[in-house]
């Protein structure tokens, strides 16, 4: 008879030439609750985050300074950094997204010392999710970068529908890489380059990356964030740890989408990642059944199953 498998841990077995170490970027808190309908209780997310913290996950992005008009489920965003903000320094792991200077006037207010920024890389989504043109988006997120970074608080960047757009289809690598560089010169300390809606397959993360390097991009200063739409994101994955890539974005319970991309559904589940990395022997830090738990709660707030496969299979 075989041995019966370890209680909820795959066996591990490197693969040659991949990283012996990620960082995983949890957004459930942010991307994962701002597509939200019903409002979820302040309580509930600052439970979430210290759950997420008590994993063992290094960054735990909070929620987003951006119109309560347009995002209302996160505008208790004040609140929630208030609830989360116990220690010195605690904030530095707590990144908060802001769309322009106002966003960035109101995270300074709540205390934040990170934040992020973020562009699309297709005209349409510029528009639909900012409200403003691709380059307007670009000088915004330049000028608000550079502010931040002069009163000394680190910025993460983002350039979205960096696969494919649902309004324009495929999209260039330049118009990606474009964008990318343009938010590390003005003072991104990383760009995190998203697939909003889920499209992208391993071939093209790979090309993505390569384009990148060619234009003069450090791999060590780029993140991937997938969404797994299209049950792609932890092949993506691979072929970003084959890159060289060392950041991805998570999301716990694989909760998530963005409110102004319809097709966009959840992020891929930190669960699952940790799963895959944990067989990779590759290390994170984290504890993939803290994590469990966390989703567990937050999804029981939600009223609904965890699309995690690591989740359904060890519920
Ligand atoms: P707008 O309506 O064009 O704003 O929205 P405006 O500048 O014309 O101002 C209108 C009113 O909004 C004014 O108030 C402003 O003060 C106020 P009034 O004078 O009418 O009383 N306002 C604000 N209030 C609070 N916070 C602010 C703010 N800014 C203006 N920051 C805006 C433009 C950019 C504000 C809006 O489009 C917005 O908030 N967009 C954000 C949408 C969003 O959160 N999308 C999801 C995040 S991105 C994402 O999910 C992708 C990612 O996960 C990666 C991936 O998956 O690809 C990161
Ligand atoms: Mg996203």
């Amino acid at each position: 008879m075989s041995a019966p498998l370890p209680a909820g841990l795959p066996a591990v077995h490197r693969l040659e030439g991949l990283p012996t170490r990620v960082r995983i970027h949890e957004v459930g808190a942010r991307d994962g609750l701002q597509a939200e309908k019903a409002l979820v209780p302040t309580e509930a997310k600052v439970a979430f985050i210290r759950d997420l913290v008590a994993a063992g996950l290094p960054v735990v992005e909070a929620t987003s300074f951006v119109s309560p008009r347009w995002v209302p489920q996160l505008a208790d965003a004040a609140e929630v950094l208030a609830g989360i903000a116990d220690a010195p320094g605690e904030l530095d792991r707590h990144p908060v997204l802001v769309p322009n200077a106002k966003g960035l006037e109101r995270a300074f207010a709540s205390g934040a010392t990170a934040v992020a920024v973020f562009v699309s890389a297709t005209e349409t989504f510029a528009r639909r999710n900012l409200n403003m043109t691709r380059e307007r988006a670009l000088e915004v997120a330049q000028e608000v970068t550079a502010t931040a970074r002069g009163a000394g608080v680190s910025v993460r960047g983002y350039v979205s529908m960096c696969f494919g757009d649902p309004w324009e289809g495929p999209v260039g690598l330049d118009r990606v890489t474009e964008v990318s560089a343009g938010l590390l010169e003005a003072g991104c300390h990383e760009v995190s380059l998203g697939d909003t809606i889920g499209v992208g397959t391993a071939g093209h993360v790979q090309a993505l990356v390569a384009a990148h390097t060619a234009a003069g991009v450090p791999v060590d200063s780029l993140a991937l964030h997938f969404h797994d739409t299209y049950g792609q994101a932890l092949a993506n994955v691979h072929a970003g740890l084959v890159a060289g890539v060392t950041c991805f974005d998570a999301s716990a319970a694989g909760i998530g989408g963005c409110p102004f991309a319809g097709s966009a559904t959840g992020n891929l589940a930190t669960e699952d990642l940790l799963w895959m990395l944990t067989g990779l022997g590759i290390e994170t830090g984290v504890d993939l059944r803290a994590v469990l738990a966390a989703g567990a709660r937050m999804t029981a707030v939600l009223g609904r199953p965890s699309p995690s496969r690591v989740a359904q299979a060890l519920g």
